[in-house]
């Protein structure tokens, strides 16, 4: 099966929930936003989700969410900074799909979340870097989660670019991962033609 399902991953301020939505427009796909999902079904905002049932509550929700979109592509789907912290999540969204990263300096990161707290949405709280200095908390959280956002099928830096410009490489992207997939598909499938 060629993939029809992307997975955005990435820390907080990458543009996940707004590259979503430009990707899935380009490629006629549905946009997902797992994070919208999760409180669509809870009824209340993230920082209530963990005020109520903690982190573990919030992770189990993201996990539960996950399985609902999975295997039902075509789409694009914007996940949580910790989503593919679980390796069930990464399993899943690596067997149905293709995980694109969304990469960003911690100065850069941090400068879009503030932006955004301000311009778009005020309570935009993240209840994980609701610390008193949050570009260190930032920076130390990233780098405890690189390695995990370091096992995506593609990179994008989006320092320097706008969401169009995302948008536009995670295209490309997609044409290149999905044309091998195929040839990894009609390779195995000449080789156990041969072995018969
Ligand atoms: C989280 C990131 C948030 C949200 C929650 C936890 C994280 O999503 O899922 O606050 O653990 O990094 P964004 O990555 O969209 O900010």
């Amino acid at each position: 099966m060629t993939a029809r399902e992307i997975y955005l991953i990435g820390f907080s301020g990458t543009g996940k929930s707004t590259v979503a939505q430009l990707v899935a427009a380009q490629l006629g796909w549905l946009a997902y936003d797992l994070d919208r999902i999760i409180v669509e079904r809870a009824g209340v905002d993230i920082p209530a989700i963990f005020a109520r049932e903690g982190e573990a509550g919030f992770r189990d929700r993201e996990t539960e969410a996950l399985r609902g979109i999975a295997g039902g592509g075509p789409f694009v789907a914007a996940t949580g900074g910790g989503l593919p912290l679980r390796e069930e999540n990464r399993r899943l969204m690596g067997r149905v799909g293709w995980l694109i990263a969304l990469e960003g300096r911690p100065e850069t990161l941090l400068a879009r979340i503030e932006l955004h707290r301000n311009q778009e949405a005020p309570d935009a709280v993240r209840p994980l870097l609701d610390a008193e200095s949050p570009l260190e908390h930032l920076r130390a959280l990233k780098e405890r989660r690189q390695p995990v956002y370091a096992l995506a099928d593609w990179t994008v830096h989006t320092d320097r670019l706008s969401p169009a410009q995302v948008a536009e490489e995670i295209v490309r992207a997609a044409a290149i991962l999905q044309r091998s997939d195929q040839l990894r598909r009609s390779s195995a499938a000449s080789s156990s033609s041969a072995d018969e």
